[in-house]
């Protein structure tokens, strides 16, 4: 699990999080709070992606920044939104992350704010009335041509694009998900606003890890040039073999 620490580009790392897997050993890379939260969890699938998605972030962020995983501190904006607490000295790291059901997600960037969200696809779930209520006309225009086979795909797509941004804004879902607009998500997606056609500076792209998950980037690079994504799959046997070189060296 090499990790990048390129200025110029976004690093995406995915890991699936099978139902059966056993991670116990992952709970010592992470801290106190983390491991009294995963005690509170009601669903193993919950529980199970929180303890991946943790184990990634400070993993990560430990080889980036050259300090030991359990003990790296966050500071947190008035949404919720976590920063690293930076050494003198260290890269300015910009970091999110993002579970659901059997799957877990974390962007690395240096310098660029960044947001991810994956979502489980998941059947039988009322995504018309999601769409009427939080999506833009446009966006429901869009999805009203989208042929029914295709339209929980095409959904699941939005509905990540657009958590991505407001998680790179930092607002989370205090912004409001139909106060911008996503056009053209065939294709490469714009965002833009209701005022203006498009938000110069943002990009947004969809990865498709696999047929029942749906992961979206947003990256705000301003007037530098677009950065490149790079996209690893982590496999969960290397997680275990990083989790173990950071204890026993
Ligand atoms: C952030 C938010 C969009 C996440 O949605 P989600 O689909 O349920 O969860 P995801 O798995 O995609 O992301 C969760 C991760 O996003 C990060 N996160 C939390 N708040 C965030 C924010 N405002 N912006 C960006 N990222 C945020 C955290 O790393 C969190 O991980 P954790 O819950 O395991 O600690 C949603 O929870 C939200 O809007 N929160 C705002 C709540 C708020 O305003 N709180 C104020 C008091 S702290």
């Amino acid at each position: 699990m090499d990790i990048d620490n390129d200025s110029t580009c976004v690093s995406v790392y995915w890991v699936s999080v099978p139902e059966t897997a056993d991670m116990d050993y992952l709970k010592a890379v992470l801290s106190k709070e983390e491991r009294d939260r995963l005690g509170r969890f009601r669903f193993r699938c919950d529980h199970d992606s929180y303890l991946a998605a943790h184990a990634v972030q400070r993993l990560l962020l430990s080889e980036l920044t050259g300090q030991a995983p359990e003990t790296l501190e966050f500071t947190y904006n008035e949404f919720g939104k976590p920063e690293l607490v930076e050494r003198p000295g260290s890269p300015a790291v910009r970091f999110n992350l993002t579970h659901t059901k059997g799957m877990a997600a974390m962007a690395v960037a240096i310098g660029f704010d960044i947001g991810i969200d994956v979502e489980w696809m998941q059947d039988g779930i009322n995504f018309q009335d999601l769409s009427d209520r939080h999506f833009t006309r446009a966006e429901n225009d869009y999805l009203e041509c989208v042929p029914s086979r295709q339209r929980k795909t095409a959904f699941y797509r939005l509905w990540t694009l657009k958590e991505a941004y407001v998680k790179a804004v930092g607002q989370g879902l205090n912004c409001a998900l139909d106060s911008f607009n996503l056009l053209d998500i065939d294709t490469v997606p714009r965002l833009a606003d209701s005022r203006k056609e498009t938000m110069p500076g943002w990009h947004v792209e969809s990865i498709v890890p696999s047929d029942y998950h749906c992961i979206a980037l947003a990256i705000y690079h301003g007037l530098n040039a677009r950065p490149l994504i790079c996209v690893h799959a982590i496999a969960l046997r290397d997680l275990a073999r990083r989790s173990d070189e950071t204890r026993y060296g």
